[in-house]
């Protein structure tokens, strides 16, 4: 897909990403001025377009912004920036309706829209659409949109600097990597879109683009980042020899489905007072212990007698996946085990999705607004992507301006500079020593491992751009896992397993030595 060129030859905006986050930016900052879109893969391809789920959003009856904000609150343990929480919790309605314009259809029968329930939540009130394919759904709709016009996109660029220019952002250094080269776009406004850092992990739901780009362009400009200890690993996705990853939603749960052992017996009630809808690092933990007790890598979810509802046909893609790989879900329970899934931590951003950098936003899921704290609720994400990637845009197409101050705590981190030959072995010691369950010992082994790669040198093409993202954030993930010394949220410390608030009720932020 090529780009118009603005017409003085500059961007009003540059956005990095094509996801939710990136396409909102762009369609409602284009409103001041000519926006281009950098992408490094094909338009569509992101978490975004495989979001089972759905979105969080307290509109149902009975149910109130105030009762989101304190599930949000409650799955946070303690780091919750409620603040910024409470804006996205009211927030929900407006960007629904924003999403309705776009094109999104939510699925629902006559009144109103159908609200289905996950893990921690108190209340059924996640909208979806086209089943289980909400992603999907609100992907192609903003994709739809770009292509009426207005901004321009450039496929199969891969982002590899944010430009400075007397220390604030000035536009992108981007691989032409259909063509070959190199390329400068300029910008008074660039905008960090990229998605997660999943691909950091053996197992993981996230799609191959999940390399922690931003994270890394945000660090390398001078930008803080935060709370990269924080990875949630989503209980059930696919596990079976050769298969490729692919959740399989935790929605199911919330209509009846049934986590159980070799021997069939539903577990979940001996680990926690909500059972199978307990928050998802009690649920990954309750499975690695029935998992090592029998010496499976895998245990079983049964979806055979849902709740009065038809598995194929509420979960329409999930079945698909799994008659692919043999299992039909209508009678025969699915092999499943945790896989890294969500990161809370990113870039730390303001409620426009300013970093600390002039002129450099942030937004979705390499953002760290705060809102998550420890451990995100089911479906926050897509929610905080729209809203937050909507504040962006407002801000931007206002002509933007300041920067969120400098954390006072901030720690100054300098970086190996390392790069792995190998990708499989940095996804191996991540998953292996900085997975569901962490101790000092096997950081520290890690973090000297990591430490000890190469500094090789650039070499431009997507590979290498990707594991030079992915060494530091690897990086920067195990410097944090090994200080935070308690277990709180998605961080499980086995020689600190209880939380210390005394000494840990803050945020650990980080910046560029020098
Ligand atoms: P993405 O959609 O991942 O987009 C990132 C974009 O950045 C991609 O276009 C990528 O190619 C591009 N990019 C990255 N690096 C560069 C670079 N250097 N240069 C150029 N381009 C770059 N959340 C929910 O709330 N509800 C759900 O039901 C739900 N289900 C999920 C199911 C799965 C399988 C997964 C993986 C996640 C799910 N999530 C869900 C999380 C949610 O989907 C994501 O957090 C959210 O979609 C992130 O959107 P994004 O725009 O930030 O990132
Ligand atoms: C899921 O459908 O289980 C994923 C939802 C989410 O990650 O928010």
């Amino acid at each position: 897909m090529g780009a118009p060129p603005a017409a003085d030859g500059r961007y009003h905006a540059i956005v990095i990403g094509s996801g939710l986050a990136g396409l909102l930016t762009a369609l409602e900052a284009s409103a001041a001025g000519p926006v281009l879109v950098l992408t490094k893969a094909g338009l569509e391809e992101g978490a975004t377009g495989q979001a089972q789920g759905g979105i969080a959003a307290a509109i149902g009856p009975g149910d109130s912004p105030a009762q989101h904000l304190a599930d949000t609150v409650a799955a946070g343990a303690g780091l919750v920036d409620e603040a910024m929480a409470r804006i996205l919790v009211e927030g929900a309605p407006a960007c629904i309706r924003a999403l309705e314009r776009y094109g999104v259809a939510f699925d629902g029968a006559g009144a109103g829209p159908a609200f289905g329930r996950e893990g921690a939540h108190r209340r059924a009130r996640v909208l979806h659409a086209r089943g289980d394919r909400t992603g999907a759904a609100i992907e192609a709709a903003l994709a739809q949109r770009i292509a009426d016009g207005g901004v321009a996109v450039r496929e199969r660029a891969l982002a590899t600097e944010v430009v400075l220019e007397g220390g604030r952002a000035a536009g992108v250094r981007a691989l032409d990597l259909a063509e070959g080269g190199e390329r400068v776009f300029e910008a008074p406004a660039v905008a960090l879109a990229t998605g997660g850092a999943g691909a950091a992990f053996s197992h993981t739901t996230n799609p191959p683009v999940a390399t922690a780009d931003g994270i890394a362009l945000a660090f390398a400009a001078g930008a803080e980042v935060a709370d990269l200890e924080f990875c949630q690993f989503h209980p059930t996705a696919f596990r079976r020899a050769g298969a490729p990853p692919f959740l399989i939603s935790e929605a199911l749960r919330g209509e009846g489905a049934v986590l159980r052992d070799a021997a069939g017996r539903a577990f979940m009630a001996d680990h926690h007072e909500l059972a199978d809808l307990a928050p998802r690092d009690v649920v990954a933990r309750a499975m690695l212990a029935e998992m090592r007790a029998a010496g499976a890598d895998h245990v079983r979810l049964d979806c055979t007698a849902l709740d009065g509802v038809d598995p194929v046909e509420r979960f329409p893609a999930i079945a698909a996946f799994c008659r692919a790989q043999g299992v039909d879900i209508r009678r025969e329970p699915v092999p499943v085990a945790p896989a890294a899934h969500y990161l809370m931590g990113g870039v730390r951003t303001d409620d426009h999705g300013r970093t600390t950098v002039p002129g450099l936003y942030a937004c979705g899921e390499t953002a760290a607004t705060g809102v998550h704290g420890a451990n995100r609720l089911a479906s926050n994400s897509l929610l905080e992507t729209a809203v937050f990637a909507s504040r962006a845009a407002a801000h931007i197409a206002a002509g933007g301006g300041g920067a969120l101050p400098r954390h006072a705590r901030a720690i100054a981190v300098a970086p190996g500079g390392s790069v792995p030959p190998d990708r499989a072995a940095l996804q191996r010691l991540l998953w292996e020593r900085a997975g569901i369950e962490r101790d000092g010992a096997g950081l520290r082994a890690a973090l000297a491992e990591a430490r000890a790669w190469p500094v090789s040198p650039p070499e431009p093409s997507r590979d290498w751009g990707e594991r030079r993202a992915l060494a530091l954030f690897a990086e920067l993930l195990l410097t944090a896992a090994l200080a935070r010394e308690e277990s709180r949220g998605a961080h499980f410390r086995t020689d600190f397993p209880e939380r210390d608030d005394a000494r840990w009720l803050r945020r650990q932020v980080f910046r560029r030595a020098g």
